[in-house]
């Protein structure tokens, strides 16, 4: 079964996309990667990074050269992350480099782990799937994407750090501020201080009277013998919530707009739900989440033959990778039961996505409650929707009508 989106002429520019910012609306960006990837492979783009002064930016978009920038860390640093972001978000894991961001990652691996996945937490995790249902069942109709996918991996997530449930949107919505900060940097800089404001207190409390929870683990954890003071623990969690939610949701939202374009695809994966991880993973790979990563030449060096100066900025595009017809058949194909899928949506070396078992397992839980709950479940004829967004992909909206399963 698959479904394709063959991409349009190369007629959206560059400049079109870069300017529309992280989730903005551009039309569908696949013909210019085809492009990019065939003729400028590590394209120059002066100034685009706000890099005007120093030896510049580039842009990769090939399969190859990605994973390898992302693999070799002793040529490609992520310090420039921590440079560029670390205004907003405090110091992160994603933008350290050796044995510190070994240790730093450390603090947060084992609370993502399988073995923490396991046990009780599935069902706790259904449950919130289940309670985000119940909002919307009776009604027939719904934006699956404000009405479901928006809320729920956040309200996952919320449990994990042990936080009100209720007060998952509000994180969100600062979350989602986060991302905007190189294109509105007031609105990110107050939703990064709201964040302060509301964990600071929180993370006191949790000091004083410890329970099992992220947020416990990560305001006593020690790195070196010294505890990780207030701001290191809430860019911690500034970093969890960006990466855990803005991702997840936009995952969902990707599977469920191609369920809902290919009415065979939806009744094949109805009736069979082993399908779904393998339709997580081939929508991964189709439209990835996170469209971009970035790195930073450590020295003098080469990507295709194309010299890149120390300094460099990389923006390396997992998106365009994905779809790079060198590595795989037909990728414009979306193919859930394509046997050669090894994207890189999680990423790749150090970097890895530390939360893609969460992901997935929110993913497979979420996907399968809504086809429990909704009979008959199809798009709203007429209602235009699409997929958005340069850095982060993810559907505009989801318009759907179902009949609640009684
Ligand atoms: C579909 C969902 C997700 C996608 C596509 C995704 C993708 C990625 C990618 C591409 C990276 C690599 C960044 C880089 O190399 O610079 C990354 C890193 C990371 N992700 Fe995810 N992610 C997802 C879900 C999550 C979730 C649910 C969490 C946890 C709450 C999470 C936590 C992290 C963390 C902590 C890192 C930094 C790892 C490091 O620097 O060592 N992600 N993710």
């Amino acid at each position: 079964m698959s479904f394709s989106s063959e991409p349009p002429p190369e007629d959206v520019t560059l400049e079109e996309i870069l300017g529309a910012g992280p989730m903005g609306r551009i039309p569908n960006p696949y013909g210019l990667y085809r492009k990019l990837r065939n003729d400028d492979p590590v394209l120059r783009m002066p100034g685009a990074l706000g890099d005007d002064a120093g030896p510049g930016s580039v842009m990769i978009t090939r399969y190859d050269d990605v994973r390898d920038t992302l693999r070799d860390d002793d040529r490609f640093s992520s310090a420039i992350v921590n440079r560029t972001m670390g205004a907003v978000m405090g110091p992160t894991i994603v933008g350290m480099d050796g044995r510190d961001h070994l240790k730093h990652r450390a603090l947060v691996t084992p609370s993502l782990a399988p073995r923490a996945l396991r046990g009780d937490f599935p069902d706790l995790v259904e449950r919130i799937a289940h309670q985000i249902v119940d909002r919307f069942a009776s009604k027939g109709e719904a934006d699956l994407r404000a009405d479901y996918t928006f809320s729920y991996p956040l309200t996952v997530f919320v449990q994990i750090l042990g936080l009100p449930e209720e007060d998952a949107d509000t994180f969100h919505e600062w979350g989602i501020d986060l991302t905007l900060v190189a294109h509105d940097p007031p609105k990110g800089l107050a939703a990064a201080q709201k964040m302060l404001d509301y964990l600071e207190p929180v993370i006191q409390s949790k000091r004083d009277v410890p329970s099992d929870d992220l947020i416990s683990k990560l305001a006593s954890a020690e790195v070196d013998g010294e505890r990780l003071s207030d701001l290191e623990v809430v860019s911690f969690l500034r970093l969890l919530v960006l990466a855990g939610a803005e991702t997840t949701y936009h995952l969902m939202g990707s599977c469920l707009y191609a369920l809902l374009r290919d009415p065979a695809l939806l009744e094949r994966v109805r009736a069979d739900r082993g399908l779904i991880p393998k339709l997580m993973q081939e929508v991964l790979r189709w439209e990835s989440p996170i469209g971009t990563v970035i790195r930073e030449a450590s020295r003098d060096t080469e990507i295709a033959g194309v010299d890149v100066a120390k300094g460099t900025n990389i923006l390396c595009h997992i998106g365009s990778a994905n779809r790079d017809e060198r590595r795989f058949e037909d990728p414009n194909r979306l193919d859930i039961d394509r046997e050669d899928n090894e994207h890189i949506a999680f990423g790749f070396g150090k970097h890895y996505c530390a939360g893609s078992r969460l992901a997935l397992l929110e993913g497979e839980v979420g996907l399968n409650v809504l086809l429990d709950r909704l009979n008959d479940l199809e798009a709203v004829p007429g209602e235009a929707f699409d997929i958005i967004g340069f850095s982060f992909r993810g559907p505009d909206r989801l318009p759907a009508r179902f009949c609640a399963r009684a």
